[in-house]
């Protein structure tokens, strides 16, 4: 047999989160996988493709309120800190930071320049969020930082005397269950000083202006864009660590839970089946059997009142001082204090 340290050796530290995230996931009742699977080079495009889909009106949505307000957004960010202080920008979970791109042209039009400090677990999205923000936007500083900012500390080397706006946006708060937001927020806030920002995307639940069927095709568009994002998973799954999931054998499904106020997407399975993920450093063979109709549960997409937003932000010691939302009331974007 392989010695237990050679097989360790064998996997990556990415490789053997990615089997200890399946082991977990597929072994639990119901079975389900973290979302943070997703974002391989592969998922990370798709993902792209998914933000300009006619169905998904989130990123448009929030462009347009960055578009329309981001000089204000800038603004107040800066004036509600105690001193007149410059900002530098931190973006958790950065993507290829094309909407962030509105709000550093602002910045730089108040301050003449700005650090920008993305953060993100995938290295293909941080390569071409800093090359797109380079060439096009001239007086910003981009320091990248690999990492998951959900379990990593966020970049320290911060100039002095600057204030930082950490942004996150495009609802990936609404991608973490009530929990587990809550300990993002107040993870973010352990590390800022009362007076720096937070500026939060969210998208918002259903009201009488939009309806959960407006919701559901946003995640589950008629081009099958995110219907292949999902099952992508399965395809990382067989890449990274030989699993044998036959993806003729799944389907892409979106679901409204108005309990919850979320959307769930899951991998359904079509056939009675048996995959087997191969022996590795995390633990022995898994044999998974799966049933006609069972799933495997892989996001959730929470969507929020303006009460919701507030009770978000308030156990992390954040409070709310302005929103902005699209004259549509589709989508609203929250600027906050660290107290
Ligand atoms: N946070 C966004 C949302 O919930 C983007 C996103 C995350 C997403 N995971 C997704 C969009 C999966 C579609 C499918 O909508």
């Amino acid at each position: 047999m392989t010695p237990p340290s050679l097989l360790e050796e064998s996997l990556s530290p990415v490789l053997q989160a990615v089997a200890r995230e399946a082991r977990t996931g597929l072994t639990a009742t119901p079975k389900s996988l973290s979302p943070w699977l997703f974002y391989d080079a592969a998922g990370s495009h798709l993902f792209e493709q998914i933000t300009q889909l006619p169905e998904y009106y989130l990123t448009r949505t929030e462009r347009s309120i960055f578009t329309a307000h981001a000089d204000d957004i800038i603004a107040r960010a800066a004036a509600a800190s105690p001193h007149p202080a410059t900002l530098t920008l931190i973006e958790l979970g950065a993507g290829s930071a094309t909407k962030t791109g509105i709000l550093l042209r602002a910045a730089v039009r108040q301050q003449g320049t700005v650090v920008y400090q993305p953060v993100d677990v995938s290295e293909s999205a941080l390569a071409a969020a800093t090359e797109n923000i380079l060439t096009n936007i001239p007086g910003v500083t981009v320091r990248s930082q690999l990492a998951d900012y959900t379990t990593q500390p966020l970049p320290e080397d911060r100039l002095p005397n600057t204030r930082t706006l950490a942004l996150y946006i495009g609802s990936s708060i609404g991608n973490f269950a009530p929990a587990d937001a809550t300990q993002v927020l107040v993870n973010l806030r352990s590390q800022l000083q009362p007076g720096d920002q937070l500026l939060l995307g969210t998208d918002l639940a259903p009201s009488s202006h939009k309806s959960p069927a407006d919701l559901l095709s946003a995640y589950d568009d008629a081009a099958g864009i995110t219907a292949a994002f999902n099952l992508n998973l399965l395809t990382r799954l067989n890449r990274d660590l030989g699993a044998n999931f036959r993806l003729a054998n799944f389907r892409h499904q979106a679901r409204w839970n108005p309990t919850h106020s979320r959307i769930e997407m899951h991998l359904e399975s079509l056939a009675r089946q048996t995959v087997v993920i191969p022996a590795n450093s995390t633990g022995p063979t898994l044999t998974l059997h799966l049933v006609p109709g069972e799933t495997i549960h892989t996001e959730n997409s929470y969507k929020f009142t303006a009460t919701a937003i507030t009770h978000l932000l308030s156990p992390a010691s954040f409070t709310p001082t302005h929103t902005w939302q699209d004259p549509q009331h589709r989508f609203a974007v929250t600027l906050a204090t660290a107290i």
